[in-house]
């Protein structure tokens, strides 16, 4: 009997912390990169050397033409697509890698996100995990408000407790992350 009561304590514990560590904020989806994200892959001392291209990031770290991530004078660790474009290859060369992830320009605080609350003909922007989408072109989402929330907010609560769940997210435009002042 006794044994049972620590075993029910013990799960309600672990569903609390992992609860606590899905809803606290701004755990950013593994493979969406920022500028001050991807930075952090120049290749430089041992860091892996990942390179943005056309919206798509791709990790060049055992590609022979880019030791310690130089490529011609271009450090990886940065968004590339003009450079790329001019360049003797041009973009097609992309095609040669697999990408790993997807390059959003975007990076915004809860206080710069708040100005996109669809009003005034403001974009609605809106965060869940750590990730803004685009909601201005959604019928549910009229001058930002859908269901009484209003948009320019970190909603993850919300919507992990709404009817719909995540789900309906994967029909927004990704646009941007979510960053600490
Ligand atoms: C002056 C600028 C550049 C020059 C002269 C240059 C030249 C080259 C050359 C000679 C190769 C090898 C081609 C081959 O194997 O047939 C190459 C490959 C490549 N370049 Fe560039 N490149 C330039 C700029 C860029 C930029 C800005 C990017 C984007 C980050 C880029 C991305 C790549 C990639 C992804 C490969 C393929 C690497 C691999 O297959 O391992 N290049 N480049
Ligand atoms: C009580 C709360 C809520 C109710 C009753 C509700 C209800 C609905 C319904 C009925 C739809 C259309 C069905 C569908 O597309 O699957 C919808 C769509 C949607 N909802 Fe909610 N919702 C709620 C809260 C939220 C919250 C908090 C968010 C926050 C991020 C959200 C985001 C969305 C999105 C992005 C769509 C898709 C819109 C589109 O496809 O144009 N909802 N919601």
């Amino acid at each position: 009997m006794i044994k049972k009561k620590k075993v029910l304590i013990l799960a309600v514990v672990l569903m609390v912390v992992m609860l606590v560590v899905v809803v606290s904020g701004n755990e950013v989806a593994p493979n969406v990169f920022s500028p001050s994200r991807l930075a952090g892959y120049t290749g430089l001392q041992g860091t892996p050397a990942y390179i943005a291209v056309s919206g798509k990031v791709y990790d060049v770290t055992e590609s022979p033409f880019f030791q310690d991530g130089l490529h011609f004078g271009y450090q990886a660790g940065q968004e590339l697509t003009k450079e790329t474009e001019a360049s003797p290859h041009g973009l097609a060369i992309m095609s040669r890698l697999e990408p790993i992830g997807v390059y959003v320009e975007l990076e915004l605080t809860k206080e710069e996100l708040a100005v996109f609350d669809g009003r005034s003909g403001q974009p609605g922007y809106i965060a869940v995990n750590g990730l803004i989408y685009d909601v201005s072109h959604s019928a549910r989402w009229r001058n930002g408000l859908h269901n009484s929330y209003r948009a320019g907010q970190d909603l993850t609560v919300a919507i992990e407790r709404s009817p719909h769940g995540t789900a309906t997210l994967s029909r927004m435009p990704l646009v941007g992350v979510l960053v600490q002042e």
